[in-house]
């Protein structure tokens, strides 16, 4: 079974070629193929993504995308036995150019169309990265640009969302903070480059919900402490340019404020469900500070961890691999699927 799926929910415009074989029996796809065409270079200037620069980029990139991955993979239009796209969430008009081409596709091919879940994509790369292993279930924890939410997952199609932010998500939090310090974007690297001469006790700043069960995630006011931190309460606005020592001690502290929380939420999604994996999926998991202190707090709580390599953490389309799960089990869309923004809500929160 060869499949063909593609991503837009974003700012990459992906595409990949998996073959898989029984499925149902836990066989884990193989890539054949996955590449993307990254925008980073067309937000930059904008310090985060632009909806409209988003879609039009699509446009541009989606079938060369499709035409590489076919090419890598060996195979041609002909072979493709089903198509997968991610319908949700994500931008809008990102989403309907890839879902758009994957209806195209399934329509002109004759084969059926899979809609998949992108937060359910970014935790079945923990499985795909790493085949050989039992990774459901687990607790699932994404954390990128978009998104910073914590899943109960029984199996890759039975996710359960626990909780996510209320404000801003963790990479977005990095971006907008970097962007307040002068530095470049995307603002994770940079502030991870800037925190490695900072001192990370230099400011305590807040750690939201920290102590509470509750799991959620606020990094807003922890913005706003860096801003003040940076040019005080009572100043008037303007550009501050702080010196190498403080923009190195804010990286650092504000670094270590996010991982704190981020790791103390995913010890406290394991007590609650009794689950005994973690899987980690987004951007922000290209993290050194984050990996390190997840993996010690895993390692001491006796949790198997599976974070992918950085080309399975950060958007792609491979992840939408999960899609031959869902045909296996008779999930295959209608050529009237529509996109979804958001998150799939748990049912008490419908
Ligand atoms: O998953 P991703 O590539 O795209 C989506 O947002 O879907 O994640 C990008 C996010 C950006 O906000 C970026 O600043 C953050 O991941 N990021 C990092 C690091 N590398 C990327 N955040 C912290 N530390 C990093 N090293
Ligand atoms: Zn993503």
């Amino acid at each position: 079974m060869i499949l063909l799926a593609i991503e837009t929910t974003c700012d990459e415009t992906g595409a990949a070629v998996l073959e898989g074989t029984e499925p149902l029996r836990g066989s884990v796809p193989r890539i054949l193929s996955s590449v993307v065409s990254s925008q980073v270079g067309l937000h930059r200037r904008f310090g985060g993504v632009v909806p409209e620069i988003a879609s039009r980029a699509h446009v541009r990139e989606v079938v060369p995308m499709i035409d590489e991955a076919l090419k890598r993979a060996g195979l041609g239009l002909r072979d493709v036995d089903a198509i997968a796209v991610a319908t949700r969430p994500g931008l809008v008009g990102a989403l309907v150019v890839g879902l758009t081409a994957a209806k195209s596709l399934a329509l002109a091919l004759d084969v059926p169309l899979i809609a998949v879940d992108h937060l359910e994509g970014h935790l079945y790369a923990c499985q795909l990265a790493h085949p050989d292993r039992e990774v459901y279930p687990c607790v699932g924890l994404v954390v990128s640009g978009g998104h910073s939410s914590l899943y109960a997952c029984r199996g890759p199609l039975d996710c359960e969302l626990l909780g996510g932010t209320i404000d801003d998500a963790a990479g977005e939090a990095f971006d907008k903070v970097a962007s307040l310090l002068g530095l470049g974007y995307p603002g994770g690297p940079e502030i991870e480059r800037a925190a490695k001469s900072g001192n990370p006790k230099a400011f305590r700043f807040p750690r939201s919900f920290l102590r509470e069960p509750r799991l959620a995630f606020s990094f807003s006011g922890l913005k706003t402490a860096v801003l003040y931190a940076l040019r005080g309460q009572n100043e008037e606005k303007g550009a501050v340019e702080p010196s190498p020592q403080l923009t190195a001690d804010l990286a650092a502290s504000f670094q270590e404020a996010v991982v704190d929380v981020l790791v103390a939420k995913a010890q406290q999604a394991l007590e609650q469900t009794g689950l005994k994996r973690l899987g980690v999926g987004g951007g922000v998991a290209a993290n050194g500070r984050f990996r390190d202190k997840l993996t010690a707090a895993m390692d001491a709580m006796g949790v198997e961890l599976f974070i992918p390599p950085l080309s399975l953490c950060t958007d792609n389309a491979a992840m939408a691999g999960v899609a031959l799960l869902k045909l296996a089990a008779g999930q295959v869309a209608d050529l009237d699927v529509d996109v979804a923004a958001g998150l799939v809500r748990p049912k008490r929160q419908a």
